[in-house]
């Protein structure tokens, strides 16, 4: 069984989901952790509904990029996790953790990578004018949304579309999508 620990800044609906399918059953792991940057955001009240631990810091408070990482690294082995997932972590990783979970830390996006990287993909989606956008489950690598592509789910941008319901639509597919990818992965690969 993987130990898994869930990256996230904000609302925490791909966490929720993530956390629903261990509860169901079709995401075969543990959560082990939720580690969060941001001390205010929603995602900790989950965490703790759900009764799992969570590493909470400002980034401020440290040096450095490396220093902060030292003490997720130092956290996330105190925890005996083995597999990272971002789930709107809005930081990119770096040498510290890449080194030690390298091939093992995957994300979720927005959009059809390699289309739209980086911030508010759903509003470079709308401003490019596509019809069909959707979402990408990657594995992470030292670039923006530049690591190789694991799954991806297609949605159509429809006559009328807001911003607000070309997000609920994007997230309504993440929701799915990024547990089964994992379940998939984890059954498929040695990790
Ligand atoms: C998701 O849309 C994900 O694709 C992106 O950040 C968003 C996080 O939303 N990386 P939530 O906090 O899981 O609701």
């Amino acid at each position: 069984m993987r130990q898994i620990a869930i990256f996230a800044s904000g609302s925490g609906s791909n966490f929720q989901a993530l956390v629903d399918a261990v509860q169901a059953g079709t995401l075969k792991a543990n959560i082990k952790l939720l580690v969060c940057d941001q001390p205010g955001a929603f995602v900790i009240h989950r965490a703790q509904s759900a009764g799992i631990p969570t590493f909470v810091f400002r980034a401020k408070d440290y040096e450095n990029k490396e220093a902060f990482e030292g003490e997720i690294k130092h956290q996330l082995e105190a925890a005996g996790v083995d597999f990272i997932v971002l789930a709107g972590y809005m930081r990119l990783i770096g040498h510290t953790l890449l080194e030690s979970y390298g091939g093992r830390i995957v994300n979720i996006h927005p959009s059809l990578l390699p289309s739209f990287p980086g911030k508010d993909a759903i509003g470079q989606a709308l401003e490019a004018g596509v019809k069909i956008t959707g979402v990408t489950v990657h594995y992470v690598d030292a670039g923006m949304d530049t690591g190789e592509i694991i799954a991806q789910d297609i949605v159509r941008v429809t006559t009328g579309e807001t911003r607000e319901s070309l997000q609920d639509k994007i997230q309504h597919v993440e929701h799915h999508l990024y547990p089964t990818t994992l379940n998939h992965l984890f059954l498929t690969t040695g990790y």
